[in-house]
């Protein structure tokens, strides 16, 4: 039984003797109740998204969901069970990270994981680990700090020139990366203003801003958020909902419907904040993964009010990292990968008789741009 099982002692570890098989009896609850419906949650909305994102989001969601259930589990267990689900968890939080679009690397992943919880469920000797191969790789290189967030400090520009303002704009673009972990403090009431602001200065269609924001700080109600938005994998400070209104809309006489202007200018308006926000140097995730049924419910909307958007606002947990090229490659940072941009005409990789560097020459980063 459950409980007896957890009262073992465990020398073996999950790689060593065998455990006893997984029986039904008198077990104990594994799981909180409120993870339990967190859980239920995750995967109910996760079968609704399925239908909607792209086809291999769907195997990742169900790892995430294997991995909220045994992290669940984890403070109510002991003993072997504690052992195997600690090292499980952790293979599972290692791989997930890494892409689904190399498959044959995943799925190397998902066989180790189906392994390990056969041998678990039949009480075999578990075998020591799953390969993590080029998941955990990608992941740690996601995940290596980086210096500088945002605005550079005095200290990283000691010995430099200051930075001319535009090349200030183009790094704080440059060196911004989602950020999906978030420490506990909360932000300041001035920097989450600034936020806001800045997403208020977007472009947007016509000049017709039908997008109120909805700012949520209530850890309780971030938490049910959580529950129904697969695509949200921490719990951050601040959750900014970025909503539109039939209501002011319909007064602007846009036809929602038939419109798509208004869900470009959700993106205008987050890409402001997310910029805002690496300026100040927070961290920040925009995301869509979410029930919206569900996300209405939680947010108690009204009807007119359509939630289209989250933005994940806190301090980062770990330095955001950079994986774009630092200011000191300055003009070769400037450099567009193959098939990024066209010049003039479908597949023309370069300006007419020009370099790179020619047209870098003809618009100085600090100079004004030449008349033509
Ligand atoms: C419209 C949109 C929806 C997104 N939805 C999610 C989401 O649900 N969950 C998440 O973790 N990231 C989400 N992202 C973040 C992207 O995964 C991320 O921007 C992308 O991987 C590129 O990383 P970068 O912004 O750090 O360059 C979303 C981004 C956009 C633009």
């Amino acid at each position: 039984m459950q409980g007896q099982r957890g009262a073992q002692d465990s020398t073996a570890g999950s790689g060593g003797t065998d455990a006893e098989p997984l029986e039904r009896g008198d077990e104990p609850l594994v799981v909180a109740e409120p993870d339990a419906f967190a859980l239920l949650a995750h995967l109910v909305t996760s079968a609704e998204l399925c239908l909607t994102e792209p086809w291999d989001y769907g195997t990742f969601r169900l790892v995430d969901a294997a991995s909220r259930l045994a992290a669940s589990m984890l403070p109510c267990s002991s003993g072997q069970d504690r052992e195997f689900l600690a090292s499980f968890l952790a293979d599972l939080e290692a791989g997930k990270g890494g892409s689904t679009l190399d498959r044959e690397q995943y799925l190397e992943f998902l066989r180790g994981l189906s392994r390990r919880i056969a041998e678990r469920l039949a009480g075999r000797p578990v075998s020591a680990e799953v390969s993590r191969g080029a998941p955990a790789a990608a992941l740690a290189a996601a995940q290596a700090p980086a210096p500088g967030i945002g605005i550079p400090t005095a200290a990283e520009t000691l010995g430099q020139p200051p930075p001319a303002p535009a090349e200030v704009v183009l790094e704080t673009i440059r060196s911004r990366r989602v950020t999906r972990e978030f420490d506990s403090r909360q932000v300041a009431y001035e920097a989450l203003r600034l936020v806001l602001e800045a997403g208020r200065w977007a472009t947007s269609g016509g000049g017709r801003r039908v997008h109120p924001l909805l700012i949520v700080r209530d850890p309780v109600t971030i938490a049910r958020l959580r529950a129904v938005t697969p695509g949200m994998f921490s719990s951050p400070p601040v959750v900014v909902v970025v909503c539109t209104d039939a209501g002011q809309a319909a007064a602007a006489l846009i036809q929602l419907e038939h419109d798509a202007t208004t869900m470009i200018d959700v993106g205008t308006l987050t890409m402001n904040m997310l910029v805002a926000a690496q300026a100040l140097g927070l961290g920040a995730c925009p995301v869509t993964s979410f029930s919206h049924a569900a996300a209405r419910v939680v947010l108690d909307l009204p009807a007119a009010i359509e939630p289209e958007l989250f933005v994940l606002l806190g301090h980062p947990a770990a330095p955001i990292r950079r994986a774009r090229p630092a200011r000191a490659a300055g003009r070769a940072a400037a450099a567009l990968p193959a098939g990024f941009a066209w010049w003039e005409r479908v597949g023309r990789a370069e300006p007419e008789g020009g370099q790179d560097a020619e047209f870098a020459a003809a618009i100085p980063l600090d100079g004004e741009i030449p008349p033509v």
